[in-house]
């Protein structure tokens, strides 16, 4: 299972990458407003802090414009993802990039249909939205479980990249389902590592240790 995590702050990139366990990163608008930079120089930043894809996210809702501003992205480094919205413009645009073998994630999906014309478009990535899902009374883990056994039936290629995740719950519950990605924000990945047992148990050594009065080095 792959790692992305979903920020556009370096900050917090730098942090992760040097765990070794980050596999890429998303942004989307939202995120970018957030950092406060330059989308551009941004993105380039990101993509020299990881190898694996970085998805930077087209703003036009119409094919052609979206062609152009893929031109701009896919630019920036090889390991831009293009990032499109689930539309009949995103999916052209998907079929498009793709067929060029540029990466490509289709976000903003909110159903299993959605994810099987993201799928047939050739998307290298389906980005279903799974904490927006609950929050309007949707089951979203539902949602990623339907788009698993579709992909399966087919053999479908792109993978299912978790999106909207909003606590270790959501990453326990895709990982058993067999979501191929999770995005998270860096604040739920971090929390992936904790437990109250392991900080009582490092404190209870810690204090024995120190009762032996030795030293390692
Ligand atoms: O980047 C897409 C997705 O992960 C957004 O999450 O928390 O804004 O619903 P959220």
């Amino acid at each position: 299972m792959k790692f992305f995590v979903d920020t556009a702050d370096t900050a917090e990139i730098r942090e992760l990458a040097a765990t070794g366990l980050l596999d890429g990163v998303t942004t989307n608008p939202t995120l970018i407003h957030k950092s406060g930079r330059k989308f551009l120089e941004v993105v380039e930043e990101i993509c020299g802090l990881v190898d694996g894809p970085v998805s930077a996210e087209v703003v036009a809702m119409d094919h052609e414009t979206m062609m152009k501003e893929a031109e701009v992205l896919r630019k920036i480094a090889d390991n831009v993802c293009i990032k499109v919205p689930l539309t009949i413009d995103g999916l052209k645009t998907c079929k498009a990039l793709t067929s060029d073998g540029t990466q490509v994630n289709v976000t903003l999906c909110f159903s299993a249909n959605q994810a099987l014309l993201a799928a047939k478009a050739g998307a290298t990535f389906i980005s279903p939205f799974v904490g927006r899902h609950d929050d309007n009374g949707f089951d979203g883990l539902a949602l990623i479980e339907d788009i698993r056994q579709i992909y399966d039936n087919y053999a479908f290629g792109t993978e299912i990249l978790a999106a909207s995740l909003r606590h270790p719950i959501h990453v326990l519950d895709c990982a058993k389902i067999g979501a191929d990605v999770i995005t998270a924000p860096p604040a739920v990945i971090k929390m992936l590592s904790k437990h109250v047992l392991t900080d009582k148990g490092l404190e209870a050594f810690e204090a024995d240790w120190a009762k032996t009065g030795q030293t390692i080095l």
